[in-house]
Parts: C-alpha cells; sequence; structure tokens
C-alpha cells in the first residue's frame, strides 16, 4: 500500500471513531437539551461560528454615536425583543434561556464584551444557525437598530438597578399578565377604558 494512501485510511478511521464516539453520546444522553452542552460540542460550536462571521465584521466598528439616548432605545428594544432568552441582566438565566442547547452566553461576561463590535453586530443581524438566536435584520452593514443594540450590550455590565426594573415594565407580557393590567387600570380609572392602550406593548426597533 502507498504511504499517502495509509495517510487516508488513517483519517477516514478517525472520523469514523469520531461519528461513532458522538453518536453513543447521542443514544446516551438522547435529544434532551437538559443538560448543558459538552467542551467539545460548545468549542466546536463556537469554532465554527467564528469561522462563519465575514472577517471584515471583525474590524468594523459602531457607526452609531453611543449617547444615553442610543443606549436607552437599545435598552427598550432589548428588553422588549431579546430578555425573552437572554433575560434583562444578559446572563441568559431566563425560563426559555435555561432550556436551550446551545445556551444563551452571558452577554455581560468577558466572552462577549471581548468581541468587536462588528461581531457583536454579525449574530443581531444575520442570525446563528442551528441555534436558538433568530436573525433580527433584514442584512447589510448599516441596521442602525442592530448597531444601538450592540451599544447598549456595551452598557450591559454597567447596568443599574434602577434600569433592571424599567426593563421588567417593558418586557413583554403573556396574556394573563396583560388581562391582569387592564383591570387593574379599569378599576383605578373608575371604570374608564380609555387609558387601557398605555399598557399594551408598543412595537419597538425591529420588526420581528
Ligand atoms: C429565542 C431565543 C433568543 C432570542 C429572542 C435572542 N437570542 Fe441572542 N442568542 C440566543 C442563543 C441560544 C445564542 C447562542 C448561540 C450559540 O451559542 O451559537 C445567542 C447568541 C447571541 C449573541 C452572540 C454572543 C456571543 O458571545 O457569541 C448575541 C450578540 C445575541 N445573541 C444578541 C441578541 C440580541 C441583541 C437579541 C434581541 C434583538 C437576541 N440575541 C435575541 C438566543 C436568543
Amino acid at each position: 500500500m502507498k504511504r499517502w494512501s495509509v495517510g487516508i485510511l488513517a483519517v477516514l478511521v478517525l472520523i469514523l471513531g469520531m461519528c461513532a464516539l458522538y453518536a453513543t453520546h447521542m443514544i446516551r444522553h438522547g435529544f434532551s437539551t437538559r443538560t448543558p452542552p459538552s467542551g467539545v460540542e460548545t468549542t466546536m460550536a463556537t469554532t465554527m461560528r467564528d469561522m462563519a462571521v465575514p472577517a471584515r465584521y471583525k474590524t468594523l466598528k459602531n457607526p452609531v454615536p453611543v449617547t444615553p439616548e442610543v443606549i436607552h432605545e437599545g435598552l427598550a428594544h432589548y428588553a422588549d425583543h431579546c430578555a425573552v432568552c437572554h433575560a434583562n441582566n444578559g446572563s441568559g438565566d431566563s425560563m426559555l434561556g435555561k432550556g436551550m442547547y446551545p445556551r444563551p452566553p452571558n452577554l455581560a461576561g468577558q466572552e462577549t464584551q471581548s468581541m468587536s463590535d462588528g461581531e457583536i453586530y454579525y449574530p443581531i443581524e444575520y442570525g446563528i444557525r442551528l441555534s436558538g438566536m433568530p436573525a433580527f435584520g433584514d442584512g447589510g452593514d448599516n441596521d442602525i437598530e442592530s448597531w444601538k443594540l450592540v451599544a447598549f450590550l456595551r452598557h450591559l455590565p454597567k447596568l443599574t438597578p434602577e434600569e433592571e426594573a424599567e426593563m421588567e415594565r417593558l418586557n413583554p407580557k403573556g396574556p394573563d399578565e396583560m388581562k391582569e393590567e387592564m383591570d387593574e387600570e379599569k378599576f383605578l380609572n373608575g371604570g374608564d377604558t380609555s387609558a387601557q392602550t398605555t399598557t399594551m406593548q408598543k412595537q419597538k426597533g425591529h420588526k420581528r
């Protein structure tokens, strides 16, 4: 046998072995998303994701001037669209986030914060395949709403308790909670229903 064919055979055996190992892991643990992803899975997924982000995003800076107003707009948008998975403080410790596979990372933590503006922008605009992270934009580099979210994500590590309390008020409400608030408002207005729209969630930022 030629030396190169031995090499190819060895690579094939290695790939088959890895597939067998992964299949055994799946059979043992099933498709449950309850257990956190293993180190190997996380490393493989993160490496593939990093490779999928086009290189020019690594050097892209936020084109939106970061003012308190911009951060506040990002905060309101995030509370409405993102907190359901990522939690208001970015920890991922939300009802949905805890059961996802892969889990949403801690957006206030070192790993996300050490990414460039463009690298944070990219998953917001384009989503992350084979994960729960949806695309919120229509593509391109100039989605102002996504850049405002990047500005807010940079602010996450400095989030104040007051800001978190405001976000709680902005979080989407379920039908029961909404009805409860409406009834309360109706009671406070002495039966006047005209003010009810104030509790309805208004769409902020992205359409999705
Ligand atoms: C339905 C759940 C869900 C929603 C809603 C969601 N995300 Fe995510 N997000 C995820 C998951 C899960 C991941 C991790 C994906 C992975 O590890 O590959 C993620 C990853 C990310 C990342 C990459 C962070 C990193 O360190 O790699 C960013 C940035 C992000 N989300 C921002 C947002 C923003 C901003 C919004 C709202 C506009 C949002 N997400 C809405 C589930 C969600």
